[in-house]
């Protein structure tokens, strides 16, 4: 049994994230969890709101609210519908906590007392038609690196770039549009992230089992151009945390707070001791301090890719250059994006589902297979409605459903609702066993690597080997001439349900608990002997037909849906 940290980059307070947003990181985030914790395994995961910034700024602004308590309400709604998903989080925080605040700002002090930090006067847009200084997102303009003409002031989404706002061409403001920007001196401090170029980059080349994906974008940052570049953390806003070194002012730093992708990452440690503060726990420095048993933790983050530069260059820079004992990350885990029919996912207009809207529509588990069994992992992947209709009503309803619907109706219409005595297993049975074996320990391979893709794959071949296995000895023929042959057949098949229930938790927890409570077994532990795991229900052990499991997806529907969800929402 070991000891896993595990955290999913902190969503956006700003809105409701689509599906994409759930796939890179959230979704395969707990599924790593729960498979974990299905093995055994003691296990800490933690996700939270992204409060901070200019997006929380300006969609309150949006929504007519205070910013505090936009971001109170949002946190509630992105709460409840990360419950619907069946997330499992030990603690879903935000970092716009009192923890996170004060942790940030011993962070910045540390950093500080390092020489990790320094002040320097720059140049920034101001806007006389918005009477203030217009830090990243409030500016808009055509990328410098590859022209894109809606690229951010912190970052281009076409081509990932990070930017300064004064290097894009074309500045307009987001709040008025006005164009009428100049550019004033104002003092800022700096992280000086170039002194740890070398330290990163022997970190970033002792990680040879990390995704191709991480460490390319590391790889990046690290030597493209002029290499690493010392990041600005302090913007002039109201809504942040204010910048102060420890608890002691910073001077000349009046009126600014730290910038948002500075304490967001902070949020992973501060929300543990959330955690703490909210009764759930005792102790979550044996999670965070390597002083303090932290050292025997695997720590595993989930992201997409755009989040990448932050969680190998940035949040290192803040862990190491602390000079404290603080845990550092040992596997990133990132993706690719999920793209929409056709074209991108977009929340501005609309695009495709949100993950309120999937709800709304099917349960979790229909979306949880899809995502997962599709994720982004060594290129973007798309979703379609064709696609999405043809995978649950194959693989869910076809495969899995109909298997557990049939070896039951099957029992109880010609034994009873308990499992038949018997017959004996022959050569076909232990040769299903074998296989299932095998199939199994592929699973366990792949969860254990995070491949999220090559898991369902083989998930999904073990659900095959039954159907396969029904299909060849067909025990509703063998009953005509052989009863007792037949009660040996459909006794494995239902214990294959049970198993299939334990085993496919991590994807669809909601199906699985279904089918093990249908099965009135109350022992889920994971099968580490095909024998007897396929034994645990013995003769006599009572179930009971479960409900539909899963329903199919009409032609109607998709229709239906591929229309409304075409864009623009509301
Ligand atoms: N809010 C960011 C996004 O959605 C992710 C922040 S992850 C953390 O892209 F590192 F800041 F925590
Ligand atoms: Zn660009």
């Amino acid at each position: 049994m070991a000891r896993h940290l595990i955290t999913s980059a902190i969503p956006y307070i700003n809105g409701i994230k689509h599906l994409g947003n759930l796939v890179g990181s959230q979704l395969p985030a707990d599924l790593y969890a729960r498979y974990l914790r299905a093995r055994g395994h003691e296990v800490m995961f933690l996700c939270a709101t992204d409060e901070h910034g200019t997006p929380a700024e300006l969609a309150a602004a949006k929504a007519g609210k205070p910013v505090d308590e936009f971001c109170a309400e949002m946190w509630g709604v992105q709460a409840k519908i990360a419950d619907g998903f069946r997330l499992s989080f030990d603690h879903f925080g935000r970092s716009s906590s009192e923890q996170n605040k004060k942790l940030t700002q011993h962070f910045a002090a540390q950093l500080d007392k390092q020489g990790l930090i320094r002040e320097v006067s720059e140049t920034q847009m101001y806007s006389h038609a918005d009477g203030r200084y217009l830090p990243d997102r409030y500016i808009e303009g055509t990328c410098p690196n590859c022209g894109f003409e809606d690229a951010r002031g912190d970052q281009c989404d076409n081509c990932t770039k990070q930017l300064d706002p004064v290097e894009l061409i074309n500045p307009r403001s987001t709040i008025s549009g006005s164009t009428d920007l100049e550019m004033r001196e104002t003092k800022h401090l700096y992280l000086r992230q170039s002194e740890m170029k070398d330290q990163l980059d022997r970190w970033i080349d002792s990680k040879t089992d990390w995704p191709i994906l991480t460490t390319s974008i590391a790889k990046k940052w690290l030597h493209d151009g002029d290499g690493l570049q010392d990041r600005g953390i302090t913007r002039d806003l109201d809504w942040g945390v204010p910048v102060m070194k420890g608890d002691a002012p910073w001077p000349g730093m009046e009126g600014k707070v730290f910038y948002v992708w500075f304490d967001a990452p902070i949020e992973y440690i501060a929300c543990a001791q959330e955690w703490v503060d909210a009764g759930k726990g005792t102790d979550w420095e044996r999670w965070w301090r390597t002083d303090k048993g932290a050292d025997d933790v695997r720590y595993t983050q989930f992201m997409g890719k755009d989040n990448v530069p932050f969680h190998t260059l940035s949040f290192p820079t803040t862990i190491l250059g602390s000079g404290e004992p603080w845990k550092l990350v040992d596997y990133i885990k990132s993706f690719n994006y999920l793209n929409y029919d056709g074209g991108q996912f977009s929340t501005s207009r609309g695009r495709g589902v949100f993950m309120d809207q999937a709800l709304e529509i099917l349960p979790s588990d229909y979306w949880r297979w899809w995502l997962l069994s599709h994720a982004p992992e060594s290129a973007d992947s798309e979703f379609t409605w064709e696609n999405f209709q043809v995978s649950v009503n194959k693989d869910l309803a076809d495969v899995l459903g109909n298997f557990a619907s049939r070896v039951t109706k099957f029992c109880r219409s010609k034994y009873s609702e308990a499992v038949p005595a018997g017959g004996a297993y022959g050569a076909r049975e232990e040769q299903l066993m074998s296989d299932l074996a095998a199939k199994l320990a592929e699973y366990e391979a792949h969860m254990e690597a995070i491949e999220v893709r090559k898991s369902a794959t083989a998930l999904r071949a073990a659900w095959a080997l039954g159907n396969e296995y029904l299909q060849e000895v067909a025990p509703w023929t063998t009953f005509k001439t052989d009863p007792d042959q037949a009660a040996a057949q459909i006794r494995l098949a239902l214990n294959l349900i049970r198993l299939y229930a334990i085993i496919s938790s991590p994807f669809i927890p909601d199906a699985s608990a279904e089918l093990l409570d249908a099965m009135k077994s109350d022992d889920d532990a994971w099968p580490t002997d095909i024998k007897a795991a396929l034994a645990a229900m013995p003769e006599g052990h009572e179930f009971a037909v479960p409900e539909v499991t899963f329903r199919k997806i009409t032609d109607a529907e998709r229709t239906e849906w591929q229309e409304r969800f075409a864009g623009t929402r509301d």
